[in-house]
This record gives C-alpha cells, sequence and structure tokens, in this order.
C-alpha cells in the first residue's frame, strides 16, 4: 500500500497506476552527488553504446554497477556476474545508491528492496530508449526504481500491450519513478531528449535503475 499522506506532503507526485508512483524531487538533495558517483564509475567502467540483437548500436549509453549487469549483444539481453569486456565484476553498488532505491521503493509500499543491479543509462540529445517491458529479471515480484538526473525528459507510461498509447510524463532531475507489483510489466520508454544544459550534468541525462534480477 502507498502511505496514505504520501501525496499530501509531497505535490508533485503523481501516482502512475496500481504499485506505480512517479515521486517528484524524491531524490534531488543528493543528485550532485548521485553524478560525482556516476563519474567515478565511469572512470573505472566507461560508458558504452551497446549493439541489439539486431546488430543496431543503441543511441543511449551505459554502464552497470551492482552483483550483475544488463548486456545486450547479437546473443541478445541478459545478466551477466562479469563485464564480458574485463572478464572482472562489475563496481559493486554505492551505499548511497543503495540507500536511496530501498527509501524510494517503500515510499510506494514495497518494502525491503535489495536490487542486486543498477544500470545507469546516458542520454545526450536525440537518444532515446523504444517502448519496452522490463523482462530480463526473473524475480518480478520486486519493482523497478528508476532515478532521473540532469536534462529533463519525456517518461512514456504505456499498458500491458505495446499497442497501448503511452502517457507523457515530463520527468525532471531528482524525479524518481517506482513500477511494481500489476504495473511491473507495463511497456515504458524515453522520448528522444531535447537539447539543454544543466548545471550538475552538463549536456547530458542519466537514469540510474535499481532491479533484482534473481
Ligand atoms: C529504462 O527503462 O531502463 C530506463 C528509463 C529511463 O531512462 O528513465
Ligand atoms: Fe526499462
Amino acid at each position: 500500500m502507498m502511505h496514505p499522506d504520501f501525496f499530501e506532503t509531497d505535490r508533485h507526485s503523481i501516482q502512475l497506476g496500481a504499485g506505480a508512483a512517479l515521486l517528484g524531487g524524491f531524490a534531488k538533495d543528493i543528485g550532485q552527488d548521485l553524478i560525482r558517483h556516476i563519474h567515478d564509475l565511469s572512470a573505472h567502467t566507461p560508458f558504452r553504446h551497446m549493439e541489439t540483437r539486431g546488430g543496431k548500436r543503441m543511441s543511449v549509453a551505459m554502464l552497470n554497477c551492482g552483483q550483475f549487469g544488463w548486456i545486450s549483444d547479437r546473443s541478445g539481453y541478459r545478466y551477466t556476474a562479469l563485464n564480458p569486456l574485463t572478464g572482472k565484476a562489475w563496481s559493486a553498488l554505492p551505499p548511497l545508491f543503495l540507500d536511496l532505491a530501498t527509501r524510494a521503493a517503500d515510499v510506494v509500499g514495497f518494502r525491503d528492496f535489495l536490487p542486486d543491479a543498477c544500470l545507469i543509462n546516458r542520454y545526450q540529445p536525440g537518444a532515446r530508449l523504444s517502448l519496452h517491458q522490463d523482462m530480463d529479471e526473473q524475480d518480478r515480484t520486486a519493482p523497478i526504481v528508476s532515478v532521473s538526473l540532469g536534462l529533463p525528459a519525456i517518461f512514456l507510461w504505456g499498458g500491458t500491450q505495446r499497442t497501448v498509447r503511452p502517457v507523457r510524463h515530463q520527468v525532471f532531475h531528482g524525479d524518481v519513478a517506482v513500477w511494481g507489483g500489476t504495473s511491473r510489466m507495463i511497456f515504458h520508454g524515453i522520448d528522444a531528449l531535447k537539447n539543454g544544459y544543466h548545471p550538475a550534468a552538463g549536456h547530458f541525462r542519466f537514469n540510474l535503475t535499481f532491479r533484482k534480477t534473481r
């Protein structure tokens, strides 16, 4: 259950559906720290544009931290314990990341969320993520927690069928979306990023998505 007083204490938050909400500004006060961690992580594991199964270069650049990392290549999408480029484990989830993910999930009614993967997306102007379901995780009882940082974007929130026309929600630096329960398999995506400048992120939008993969 969503905390009953939540929508009274934060007017910028909206319920997206059952077990799904967009928490306006939830991570804003730690936004700069989160971006600093992203830069530290990317010094160790550079962002890269992976290939889709069909051989297309993704417009979004990605890197992973946590016990498992999400990868895409000619053999498809999956989570791995080792970075295929280095043969080494992914960097650990920073405690600040873990704490944020657990707190956000809790607000939407998912207690003790313990993600084992964090995919970090980096969007430059024009980059987009087409409508998809997050379906590479074995544990579908856990929610997805998604943190927006830097430039604003349009978050597309569809239905359980790809044909449902998505609702467009603008997401800003520090907004956190959580979806689980009967909303866990909703199609979602990000519209092509508009050019802009953000004081903490420059010409980029970053997104952290926390998942429990197994
Ligand atoms: C995702 O669907 O994995 C990320 C969505 C986003 O960048 O906000
Ligand atoms: Fe997704």
